[in-house]
């Protein structure tokens, strides 16, 4: 299929979509069926990008995976787990983040994992100096090599202390995939406590793990000798429901998000509502659309869970090109998510991007050289352009901004959304969007 969208922008999207299980959950239960004796059943499951390349990760170390795609259900049987060719795993170098989270599961299977070069958005620099450092707490030995990192446990995995230094997503779903199989109590200090990993924890639970979440970020974890497989239903995307609120929002739209909850959300519909979008919660979605009149300007920071989240920070930044008056949005997540915002300013939008903390406290990028804060100057009509997708949710947000501007946009690299997006251009279809391909 042709990797350019035609988009025919100016009109308002409405109608109904359906959302389904977390891009970023879902990848990591996958990896923990590998923790089980017994086969794994997943609902929910979104068929994306992502979702295959972590399937094929774990069919090339034996585990079984049976996927009922448009039903949504994996099974993952991981009873003849082995170790893969490394050219075999080599050739998933620079697909996805995900590898880097085998690394627990493979060395309580086998004893030893190798992970290739991991890939990703360029949103910044995204180290895994912490995913080391924490398994070399538990006893592994980490050997960087030319094609990736081999990992061994020679000495087994004992559970341990580990207090980080951000609270990373990633790391906290490494200490949890590692620890719960190793041998004694690991604590740790500092932790993400996004609903995506509450809900890897739920999985956990289901497979005999035992682990406490206290008050201020303390992850308790108690290890077990064994673990079976679990049946879970997938928590949803809250991160695409808030891409499509968005869309509604700067398209003057009335979008219903099936799929979409309050509770994960909350901190998203109170920016919402402050920059002018109604909603309506309903029993199995959110209804978000612009009321007419001007949309508000804000100052908004992003921030780990419960604030407000990276990745709706690029769809929202669209909207704001709408609001009335001057918005201040501070990145504090990631060094440099602003990228995107340079095919705005040429589709007409006036934004400046700072290398100061502004709006808020000061971050740790704040001495530093990135453009972290924006201001967003509205409101500005948008011109149709030529655009090239940067990253995931920047090329949402490409999008949306295509769809909110008069005249036909083409928008190059529109695969790059498939890794997150189900079936995104028939959801367009759906809302009334004029979009094709070659
Ligand atoms: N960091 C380090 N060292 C590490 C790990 C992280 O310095 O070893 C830093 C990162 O550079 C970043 C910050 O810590 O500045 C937070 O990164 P985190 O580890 O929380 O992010 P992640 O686990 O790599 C996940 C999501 C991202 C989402 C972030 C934040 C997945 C596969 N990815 O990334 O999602 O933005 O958490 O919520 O779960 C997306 O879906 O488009 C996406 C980028």
């Amino acid at each position: 299929m042709s990797d350019l969208l035609y988009v025919n922008g100016g009109n308002p999207l409405s109608g109904e979509i359906t959302v389904r299980g977390a891009k970023n959950f879902v990848s990591k239960a996958m990896v923990a069926a590998l923790l089980g004796e017994t086969p794994s059943v997943l609902r929910n499951v979104p068929q994306i990008r992502d979702v295959n390349v972590v399937t094929g990760l774990l069919e090339l170390h034996g585990v079984a995976v049976d996927a009922d795609a448009k039903g949504g259900v994996l099974t993952l049987d991981p009873s003849n787990v082995e170790s893969a060719h490394v050219a075999d795993i080599d050739a998933h170098a620079g697909s996805s983040r995900i590898p880097i989270l085998f690394c627990g599961p493979l060395l309580h299977r086998l004893g030893e994992a190798f992970i290739p070069d991991l890939g990703g958005c360029h949103i910044g620099d995204r180290p895994i100096n912490y995913h080391l450092d924490i398994l070399r707490q538990f006893g592994a030995v980490v050997d960087k090599r030319e094609q990736g990192i081999h990992i061994r446990a020679p000495r087994g995995l004992h559970g341990t202390k580990v207090n980080l230094p951000y609270p990373s997503v990633g790391a906290t779903e490494q200490l949890l995939l590692t620890a719960v199989r190793a041998e004694g109590v690991t604590e740790l200090s500092n932790a993400a406590i996004e609903p995506e990993i509450m809900d890897l924890i739920a999985v956990l639970q289901k497979m005999g793990a035992v682990i406490s979440v206290d008050t201020d970020r303390v992850i308790r974890i108690e290890g077990v000798d064994r673990l079976v497989g679990f049946r879970h239903t997938a928590l949803g995307d809250r991160i695409e429901a808030a891409s499509w609120a968005c869309a509604a929002l700067a398209t003057g739209g009335d979008i219903t998000v099936k799929g979409a909850t309050q509770p994960e959300m909350m901190t998203f519909l109170n920016t919402y509502r402050k920059v002018g979008g109604e909603f309506e919660v309903g029993e199995d979605g959110i209804r978000f659309y612009h009321p007419g009149g001007d949309l508000d300007a804000i100052v908004l920071e992003t921030d780990v869970h419960p604030g407000f989240m990276t990745d709706w920070q690029q769809p929202l930044v669209v909207a704001l090109t709408q609001a009335r008056g001057l918005s201040i949005v501070h990145e504090t997540v990631y060094e440099n998510r602003f990228g995107f915002t340079e095919a705005l300013v040429g589709m007409g939008a006036t934004i400046q991007v700072y290398k100061e903390c502004l709006g808020g406290r000061p971050c740790r990028f704040g001495q530093r050289n990135f453009h972290h804060s924006a201001v967003i100057s509205g409101p500005t009509p948008l011109e149709a352009a030529e655009i090239e997708v940067p990253d995931l949710r920047g090329g949402f947000s490409h999008l949306i901004a295509a769809l909110t501007a008069k005249g036909t946009s083409t928008v190059r690299g529109i695969s790059l959304i498939d890794r997150g997006y189900e079936h995104f251009q028939e959801k367009l279809d759906a809302l009334g969007a004029e979009v094709g391909r070659d």
